[in-house]
């Protein structure tokens, strides 16, 4: 089923120049980009987006790195691309992630780990909906489509 994510290179990626390595992980992999926003996200709108981990020793911290300096929001689009994105992210902290993933490879901290993807369909629509208006989000077919998404099974 063709599922859309929330991604976001957060303030320590694009500091670290970090977003053309991570975009092109995501659109060597075939993903179709639908979105995007750099802005600098407010520490309301950090508060929403991160509201169900409200209350945990490290929320206050989180929300104000989050709204510490420009991020990169986008939406991308593929079937089953929830999962196969939360993968190629890896664990949450920088410091446990596996080699190979874009925090193991390119993050080694406690807590700047790079990026956010959604993790369910349910969060991703919620998310998506808190940073883009329904008209902010493209409709388009990528010209190779017939072999990213090609099946013979
Ligand atoms: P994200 O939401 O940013 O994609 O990260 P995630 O799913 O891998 O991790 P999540 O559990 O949603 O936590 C959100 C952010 O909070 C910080 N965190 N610190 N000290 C800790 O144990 C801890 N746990 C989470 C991380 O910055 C994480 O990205
Ligand atoms: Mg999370």
């Amino acid at each position: 089923m063709t599922e859309q994510t929330l991604i976001i290179i957060k303030p320590d990626g694009v500091q670290r120049h970090l977003s053309g390595e991570i975009i092109g992980r995501l659109e060597k992999r075939g993903f179709k980009l639908v979105a995007a926003k750099f802005m600098q996200i407010s520490g309301e709108l950090a508060r929403q987006h991160y509201a169900i981990h409200e209350g945990k020793p490290f929320f206050e911290g989180l929300t104000q790195y989050l709204s510490s300096a420009p991020s990169l929001v986008m939406v991308w689009e593929a079937e089953g691309i929830i999962d196969m994105v939360r993968k190629m992210i890896g664990a949450t902290l920088g410091c446990d992630s596996e080699p190979g993933t874009i925090r193991g490879d390119l993050s080694c901290s406690m807590g700047y780990n790079l990026i956010h993807g959604s993790d369910s369909m349910q969060s991703a629509e919620q998310e998506i909906r808190l940073f883009f208006k329904p008209d902010e989000i493209s409709s388009y077919e990528l010209a190779d489509a017939k072999w990213l998404y090609g099946r013979n099974i």
